[in-house]
Order: C-alpha cells, then structure tokens, then sequence
C-alpha cells in the first residue's frame, strides 16, 4: 500500500487536477482504490481532494485565526528551514535542492519556512547583491528555482519579502504561493497551524541583531500567554541557531540558507547555515507527547551541485 501511495504522490506532482479514471488507468489500480488512497492521503495531512470525479489540491482551512491540518499520524516528520533570501547573489539554491531530496528520502510531511524567502530590496546598496533586482523578477526567480516537491510547504513572509508590500502594497509570497500549489502561504510575520493536536507557530520578527543569540527567541516566548503557548515555536529573522524548550514549548529558532552577504558583514552579523530536522510522537488520542530534533549544519559543507 505505501508503495501505490508514493506512487500516487509522485503521480499528483505531475498532473493538475486528474480524473479518477485517468489515475486508475495510469497506475493500473481500480477506481475505487484511488479514492481509498485519496483517503490515505488526507488522514497524512496532504490537502488534497475528490470533486466531481478530478483530484484537486485544497488550501489548508483556516478556524480562530489557525489554520487546520488533518493529520492522524502518530509520528510527524518536519524539516524546519527559513531565511532563503532568494534572487540573492548569496542565496543557496544548492542547499536547498539537497534538503528536499533528503527530505523526501526521509518521509518528511512537511516543511516549514518562517519568513525571508525572498531578498527584496530592503537596504541601501543591496542592488548589486542581487540577482533579480525588480518584484517580477525575484517572484518568477522563486516560482521556477525553488525546488518543485512532493513534500508540501508552509511559509509566512519575513520583512525582507514584506518591503515590496510597505512600498507598494505588493504581496510576492502571495503571489508564488498563487503560482506553486506545494508553496502554501500562510501570511506575514506570524501565523499559527495545527496538524493534527500539534499547535505550531511560525514567528519572523524585525529590528536588528541582539547582544545574544537566545536573548529575542526567550524574550517573544515569554511575550505569548502561557494558554497561547505551541507545542513548537519555530522563529526566523536573526540568521543564527539556537534551541531551548520551557515549559510544554520547543522552541527552534532557524538560521538561514544563504552566504554571509557584504551587508552583514559590514554590520558585524554572525550568520549560521542550518536546518532542523524534527520528529514529533503523538500518543493514540493523538496529543504530542515527544518531540525530537537534530541540527544540520551547512556552514563547512560545500554542495554546489
Ligand atoms: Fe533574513
């Protein structure tokens, strides 16, 4: 059965919309197969649905200001990434392309983004540090570079993708999201998701660097009432990594996917490469009960492929 249900996956990364007997006929299963592995597919938490005989991908629901993910897995796979700053010179595309493939070797469920992925245009001389210099050019850059997966993502905007909209009221993650259906935009700055009972936030931030690498992570946590607090914390915006848990919340703040550009430099910010790797363990009613990370380090890996 996980064999069809790869395959069914790999099969919905290439076709918009199917019809159910265009899919049975494809893989050589029944009809009613598809639908039982449609069903399968959204006990995992993949959004998509049956209407009128097609297969068609939904946008994750939101209720109470969160937005709703089915999952009724006891095990949950996430790869937390962030700061991609794509259409930079400096950006990381290689690395990026390493970690979906490895996410999907892995059987991640999904991955998680908390804000930058785009350069914009944010300070005074960053022009000669892109690559796209203009909104439509860094919007498409991201539409055909960022890595097309199996593995859905979810994002909010950083305050490098939020400059395009405070100086013109343009939305560019908004606008990829419209354009890549495994890019799913949840909104700016900060933005909580439920899969399943697992209660996520994904936090980007603003202002300049801290004396300490822990200092705004532990300062925000304790900004949130003790009722709001998630399961998982996962922040962005500072570049660097750092882990702490209080309480019932693990909280990850994710560094970034791009070089030490010469604006940073120049500023004396420190700026780490890495990513979160993290498996979360649900009890039979389905309620967290452990989660597990480990850090992967990019800072001496040249990938380049
Ligand atoms: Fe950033």
């Amino acid at each position: 059965m996980d064999e069809l249900l790869e395959k069914l996956k790999t099969y919905l990364t290439k076709k918009n919309k199917p019809y159910v007997q265009n899919v049975a006929k494809d893989l050589e299963i029944e009809e009613y197969q598809v639908y039982g592995l449609v069903e399968m597919l959204k006990k995992k938490g993949y959004l998509f649905d049956i209407f009128e005989g097609q297969i068609v991908k939904i946008k994750p629901v939101k209720e109470n200001g969160v937005y709703q993910i089915p999952n009724n897995l006891s095990k949950i796979k996430l790869l937390l990434i962030s700061d991609t700053h794509l259409a930079s010179k400096y950006d990381r595309l290689d690395i990026l392309r390493y970690l979906y493939a490895k996410a999907e070797d892995k059987g991640v469920n999904y991955v998680l983004h908390s804000g930058d992925l785009t350069d914009g245009l944010k300070h005074e001389g960053q022009m000669y540090e892109l690559k796209e210099t203009s909104y439509t050019g860094q919007r498409d850059y991201v539409i055909e570079k960022y890595p097309k997966s199996s593995v859905p993502t979810y994002f909010i905007a950083g305050n490098h993708d939020l400059w395009w909209f405070k100086k013109c009221g343009a939305d560019i993650c908004k606008d990829i999201s419209n354009q890549r259906e495994d890019l799913h935009y949840l909104g700016s700055d900060c933005e909580d998701l439920k899969i399943g009972k697992l209660k996520i936030r994904l936090r980007h931030g603003s202002g300049g660097s801290a004396y300490a690498r822990s200092y705004k992570l532990q300062k925000y946590l304790d900004s949130i009432p003790m009722e709001e607090r998630p399961h998982i914390l996962q922040t962005g915006h500072i570049h660097q990594s750092f882990y702490m848990k209080q309480g019932k919340t693990h909280c990850f703040q994710t560094s970034c996917l791009q070089d030490m550009t010469a604006f940073e430099r120049s500023m004396g910010f420190s700026n780490d490469k890495s990513c979160w790797w993290v498996n979360a363990y649900m009890d039979d009613k389905g309620n967290p009960v452990k989660i597990q990370q480990e850090l992967e380090n990019f800072d001496k890996k040249l990938i380049r492929r």
